[in-house]
Parts: C-alpha cells; sequence; structure tokens
C-alpha cells in the first residue's frame, strides 16, 4: 500500500547509509543561518502540516490519467570521458516533447518536505522517495514523476549505465527523488560516504527546470576541495540538463547559496551494483 505523503516514507535507512563527509563547518554555518533558510526552518512544522492537509484535500479529488514513458538522448558516447574525469555532464537529457511533459506537471509544493529545522548542508526541499525500485507515495498522484522513476528503472536504461561506466557492472537505482531549491538553498562540498552494502555507486542529478545558471542557480559543481574556491566543473545549463558522478569518487560535489530570485527544479537518481 502507497501514501499520499512523503513524511512517513522518509528515507532514514538510506540517510544514515549515505553521508556526506569532509565539510567545511563554516560554509554548513552559512547556509544554516541565510535569512531564507532560516525562515523556512522555524516554519518547518506549520509548512508540513499546510502541506500534509493539501495533500490530503487532493486525495478527495479523482485522480488525472497519465501514461508517461519518457524517452532519453543516449548518453554512453560519454563514457571515455566519464572514465577520465569521474563525472560527465549531458544536455538535452530527454527528448524534448517528454521534457515539456515533466516540467508541465511538475509535482507540487505538498509534495516534498520542507527544509527541516536542523538542516545545515543540504536546504532543499525534498520528496517522493522511491527506494529499492519501491515507491513510497501514491503514484497515482504524481504519475508522471513515477514514468520517470520507470524510466531508471527500465533495463535499457540501466543498460546504457552499464555501457557507460564500461565495467560490465549491472546496476539498479537505489534511491530516487525530487528536490526543489530556491533562494539561500545550497549544498555543502563533501564527498558520499562509502559503505559496504552499496557499491559501484554512480549519481545522476537531473537537472529539470531553472530560471537561471550555474553558480546562481544550483548548479552542483565538481570541485577540488570542500569550500568552494577549486571548482573543476560548474554546469550551466540547468534545464533538462544531467551531472554524472561516481559516487566514490575523491572529488567533492556542492553548490553555493542560490541568489534572489532564483529556483531549481532536480531529480535525483543514485545507482548501485544490482
Ligand atoms: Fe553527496
Amino acid at each position: 500500500m502507497v501514501n499520499s505523503g512523503t513524511d512517513k516514507f522518509a528515507p532514514v535507512k538510506w540517510r544514515a547509509l549515505a553521508m556526506a563527509l569532509d565539510m567545511d563547518p563554516k560554509i554548513c554555518s552559512e547556509m544554516f543561518s541565510h535569512p531564507n533558510i532560516l525562515w523556512r526552518r522555524k516554519t518547518y512544522l506549520i509548512r508540513r502540516v499546510i502541506r500534509r492537509g493539501l495533500r490530503e484535500f487532493e486525495g478527495l479529488r479523482a485522480r488525472t490519467t497519465i501514461n508517461f514513458q519518457p524517452q532519453w538522448n543516449s548518453f554512453a558516447e560519454n563514457s571515455v570521458a566519464l572514465d577520465r574525469d569521474g563525472y560527465v555532464f549531458v544536455e538535452n537529457f530527454l527528448t524534448d516533447s517528454d521534457f515539456e511533459i515533466l516540467k508541465d506537471n511538475w509535482p507540487k509544493n505538498r509534495y516534498f518536505t520542507p527544509v527541516t529545522p536542523n538542516e545545515d548542508h543540504k536546504t532543499s526541499d525534498k520528496g517522493l522517495y522511491c527506494q529499492h525500485e519501491k515507491p513510497g507515495f501514491d503514484v497515482g498522484r504524481n504519475p508522471v514523476i513515477y514514468g520517470l522513476y520507470k524510466m531508471f528503472m527500465s533495463k535499457n536504461f540501466r543498460d546504457e549505465v552499464t555501457v557507460l561506466c564500461g565495467d560490465d557492472v549491472a546496476r539498479m537505482p537505489y534511491h530516487l527523488l525530487v528536490q526543489n531549491s530556491f533562494w539561500g538553498s545550497g549544498l555543502a562540498p563533501h564527498r558520499d560516504s562509502h559503505d559496504d552494502v552499496l557499491k559501484s555507486k554512480i549519481n545522476f542529478i537531473y537537472f529539470v527546470e531553472s530560471n537561471g545558471s550555474g553558480w546562481d542557480a544550483g548548479g552542483t559543481a565538481i570541485l577540488k576541495s570542500n569550500d568552494f574556491t577549486k571548482p573543476i566543473f560548474i554546469p550551466f545549463n540547468l534545464n533538462n540538463s544531467c551531472l554524472f558522478y561516481y559516487s566514490e569518487s575523491e572529488l567533492f560535489h556542492g553548490f553555493p547559496m542560490i541568489k534572489f530570485g532564483k529556483y531549481r527544479k532536480n531529480v535525483i537518481a543514485h545507482f548501485c551494483a544490482s
């Protein structure tokens, strides 16, 4: 049985398995105290209650049926670059028509868990988790996102991830979610933790839509250090583009606090050996 909300299915188990390491406490402190983030942290409870109420209300209304089967543009030709650099950035990730459908059906705020009171390094709203290919939300209320998740889970997509990685390792998407970022949202540069359960990890950050570019609007960068002084790569186009990077890399990833008036909508897909 699935739930119409997101709170009950918060990914406690996976949060514990995939931790952010080697962050700069000063950057975390700045992100923690940004005025918009401070405001959102302080109003977390009321936001959560309102969003839950809106979801309950929406549950009384009839569902709309959309059979979304998105197609992606092939990315496996970037295998050499991924092997060389440990990351790859591609544009036009989905076909144009499917990208438009996804933009037009992006989930309402009510499906996102607000920034929590103690959050200090990953200050975006998050929701619609799918853990180990099991959706923790009512797929009938967000059929377009579930259609996108099914694309990530499909054999053809997984086969292309294997070709991209060039290592004959079969992978599956063990952790999927959507994020909304806004003025003040940031991601403190960090490395991802290693663990004994999930191996051969590669992460996809699919930038769906933004009204800005690069670091103005949440372009997650690949960095040499745990601050923003030594960027290796900063994605400029945050509309229908995707950054792939090896999670077990020695490189850091993160983005500085988003500028006033800018926003970013994205999907995260974490793959590991299946
Ligand atoms: Fe990370």
